[in-house]
């Protein structure tokens, strides 16, 4: 009797997801579908929606660095309305669940977007950016404040009628500080983490290498920071945890599942190789059906107690 395939299908709250891979905020269009087949993707989840239009930073906005990159794009949006009526419709011709995700540059702001988008049809949950600036406190991140959080999480919430998840911010003191307050807010989930902040300058012209002084560092150098944020995060509420951050092969995954995430998004590596998503869910299977694992739930929050031997460095191992 043959062994069926391990079952990589996951949920967060009453989302049911295929497999746990779906690609990161702002990493990914719908000119993707020309390249590769996103109907094997556990979901989709859009650029970061503003309720009006608004235009990015100004040039550069990418600069590579060390095993990773930095942006300073912005969030340019093209608002509500044109999401509605041009993109929309160009994600809704294939059938992973769409995540939309929405930003605001105050409390009201996002509230304004998450009533503009209520009751769409296509929209199978929302995934809260909290990593732009709060206008009304001098441009602090709207993620860095607990309260601010939790009062954002419990409007939207109020005001839409499928899941919510919120993706947070790594730029703070106690990431599980604000991962509980937008589980108090009433969020579905939590996503961890969004870029980290960074910068880059050039020594010979002595000026930044992006268009605004500090930027968004991400890519593989960030990915023990996003690892331990999805642990912590993991550990202090009781919703499930998609993790973000450097991932770009599926040992990278199973590290997150172990951390605690229940699935996973994949962002800078997509640039790199726009297959990236695809190869992971054929290798998350080979994987599991060599290791004899029969569901990948089975590896969410699996991590052992202890440091592994092989880690070791040969004085400690003795
Ligand atoms: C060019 C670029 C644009 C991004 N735009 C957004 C965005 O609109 N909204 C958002 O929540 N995150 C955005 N991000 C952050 C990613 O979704 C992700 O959290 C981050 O890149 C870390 O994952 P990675 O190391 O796999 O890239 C962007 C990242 C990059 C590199």
């Amino acid at each position: 009797m043959s062994t069926p395939p391990p079952d990589l299908s996951i949920e967060l709250g009453s989302l049911a997801l295929r497999n746990p891979i779906m690609p990161a905020s702002g990493c990914f269009g719908p000119e993707l579908g020309d390249v590769v087949d996103l109907e094997r993707l556990g979901a989709m989840v859009t650029k970061t929606v503003f309720a009006e239009p608004r235009s990015g930073n100004p040039a550069h906005r990418l600069a590579e660095t060390y095993a990773g990159m930095l942006n300073s794009v912005g969030i340019p949006s093209r608002g509500a309305e044109a999401f509605i009526a041009e993109l929309l419709p160009r994600y809704r011709t294939w059938s992973p669940p769409l995540i939309v995700s929405i930003g605001g540059l105050t409390i009201a702001a996002y509230l304004e977007i998450a009533a503009r988008l209520a009751g769409v049809a296509g929209i199978a949950a929302f995934e809260v950016n909290v990593s732009c600036p709060n206008l009304e406190a001098g441009g602090l991140e709207i993620g860095a404040v607990p309260e601010v959080v939790e009062a954002v999480v419990r409007g939207v919430v109020e005001r839409v009628d499928v899941p919510v998840i919120v993706k947070l911010t790594p730029n703070v003191t106690s990431i599980a500080a604000i991962a509980r307050a937008a589980e108090a807010g009433g969020a579905t989930a939590i996503t961890a983490v969004n870029a980290l902040m960074g910068m880059a300058i050039d020594g010979r012209t002595r000026r930044t290498r992006t268009g605004t002084p500090t930027a968004g560092f991400t890519g593989p150098a960030i990915k023990p920071v996003a690892l331990r944020c999805v642990w912590q995060v993991a550990q202090a509420v009781a919703i499930p945890v998609i993790g973000v951050g450097g991932i770009a092969t599926v040992d990278d995954v199973l590290e997150f599942l172990l951390a605690g995430a229940s699935a996973v998004q994949v962002g800078s590596a997509t640039f790199t190789r726009p297959d990236t998503m695809l190869r992971i869910v054929t290798a998350l299977e080979t994987r599991l059906a060599d290791d004899g694992v029969a569901s990948v739930r089975d590896l969410i929050g699996a991590l052992e107690p202890g440091p592994s031997a092989h880690d070791l460095m040969p004085a400690q191992a003795g």
